[in-house]
Formats: structure tokens, C-alpha cells, sequence
């Protein structure tokens, strides 16, 4: 029997996700869920699938002939709606796991997280829910990435890092070793992360500054 994968979203994050179920099992069918159908109808990349809303009851109806599920929203704080949403309903989360990154032994990664292509995840990391780890980036060991953290393309987080949850960190930051960095907040692309950073700030630059909090 070929299991149905439901995917929320219908954007660039969604087409990554399906590379990434169709590389593990060429038969793997999708169905997708959106809030804004009408688009979708007409710039979905993968017309070939059902596009249903995304509303609860929708969710709620087709529950039974899809065996799991992955939110494909790059929006931390709209992933964790629509994960809870699934939940709620009964529904499984799968996580995404790219054919060619490098995983530790010791390693362990949350439902509902993707994990893409040149990842390297070093031993005794603890990944949360809902997570997105990055193109070609790497998390050294001892890290904890709380639930619905984003780590960008390309970031490097040494050995010992924490990172609270709904966190983002941009495209090419770096955070170096045994640093905390709070719930809610962004680094920006490019930052050097050398001091501890509150919940709820934005920092960029080299090292990274606060410039605003993360309303
Ligand atoms: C940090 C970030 C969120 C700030 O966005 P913002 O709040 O809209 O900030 P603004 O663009 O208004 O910039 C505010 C100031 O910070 C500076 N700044 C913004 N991003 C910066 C960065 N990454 N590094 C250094 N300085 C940066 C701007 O130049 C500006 O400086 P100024 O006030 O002297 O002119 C955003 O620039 C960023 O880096 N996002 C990461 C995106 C990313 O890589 N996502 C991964 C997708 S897969």
C-alpha cells in the first residue's frame, strides 16, 4: 500500500519537502492543504496532486486516507498553529529526513521536523518538533533546538549551543560554542553569535547586536 503524505503549504518550503518524499519513495502520493486554494489552484507546481483548504473540518474529513502529515510553512509561529491543529485531530506527523545528510547515532530529531540536503547533525543533538534544519547546515554536538526553530541555509552552530523555541536563525549565521540563545527570537543572516541572546530579540552582524525586539 503507498501511504498518503498530507502536506500543509503549497509554497517554495513545500516543494523541498516533496524532493525530498520523492527521492526516499518515487511512488510516495501527496496531498496538499492551503489556505489560500484559489492561488494554488493556479500556481501549484504539482498539479498532478489533490489541493485541498486547509481549514480544520477539510483537515478533519480527509484525515482518514492519509496515513501522515508535514507542515511545510517556513512561518515559525504559523507551523505551530498548524502542527497543533493536526494534532488536535488526531493526525500523525512525519518528519522529513533528506537522503543525503549526515546524521549521528546519538542523534534525535522530533516529529514533524525536515531535515535537507547537506545537513550534518553532530552526536547528542536533541532536535524538537516541528524544527526546519537547513540546506548544508550543521549543529555540532550537545546543541538543543527547541520545537519550531528555523536554522538557515548554510548556519553553523558549534557544540553546547541552546536555542529556544520559534527561534530563527538567517541564512549563514554562525553561533560558536555554549551560547543560549532565547525563545522567539531572529539572527540575521550572515551574524556571528558570540554572547548570550534574550528571548525575543533580533540580532545581526558581526558579532551580533540586538536592534529590536521580535513583537
Ligand atoms: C535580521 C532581519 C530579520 C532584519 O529584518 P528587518 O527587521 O526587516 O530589518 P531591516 O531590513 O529594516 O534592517 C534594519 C537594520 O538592520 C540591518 N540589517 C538587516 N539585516 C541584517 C543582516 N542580516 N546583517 C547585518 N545587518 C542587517 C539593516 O541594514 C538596517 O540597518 P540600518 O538601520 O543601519 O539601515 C533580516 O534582515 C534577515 O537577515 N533575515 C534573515 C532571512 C533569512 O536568511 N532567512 C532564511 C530563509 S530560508
Amino acid at each position: 500500500m503507498i501511504e498518503k503524505l498530507g502536506v500543509i503549504g503549497t509554497g517554495g518550503h513545500a516543494k523541498v519537502i516533496v524532493d525530498i518524499g520523492i527521492r526516499k519513495n518515487p511512488e510516495q502520493w501527496f496531498s496538499f492543504f492551503t489556505s489560500n486554494i484559489a492561488k494554488a489552484r493556479i500556481t501549484h507546481p504539482f498539479l498532478a496532486y489533490s489541493i485541498y483548504p486547509d481549514s480544520p473540518s477539510e483537515i478533519s474529513q480527509r484525515m482518514k486516507g492519509i496515513s501522515f502529515w508535514h507542515v511545510a510553512i517556513g512561518d515559525p509561529f504559523i507551523r505551530q498553529e498548524k502542527v497543533d491543529s493536526i494534532e488536535k485531530l488526531g493526525g500523525l506527523l512525519h518528519s522529513m529526513i533528506h537522503d543525503q545528510c549526515t546524521i549521528a547515532t546519538q542523534t534525535r530529531i522530533g516529529s514533524g521536523t525536515s531535515v535537507m540536503a547537506g545537513v550534518v547533525l553532530n552526536p547528542y543533538v536533541r532536535i524538537g518538533k516541528g524544527c526546519i534544519i537547513n540546506t548544508a547546515s550543521s549543529i555540532d554536538h550537545d546543541c538543543q533546538i527547541d520545537d519550531f526553530v528555523n536554522i538557515g541555509p548554510g548556519v553553523r552552530v558549534a557544540g553546547g549551543v541552546q536555542i529556544g523555541k520559534l527561534t530563527e536563525l538567517g541564512t549563514g549565521a554562525i553561533v560558536i560554542p555554549n551560547i543560549s540563545i532565547g525563545a522567539s527570537c531572529i539572527i540575521g543572516a550572515g551574524a556571528v553569535v558570540t554572547q548570550n541572546i534574550p528571548d525575543y530579540c533580533v540580532a545581526v552582524g558581526v558579532p551580533a547586536k540586538v536592534i529590536r525586539q521580535n513583537k
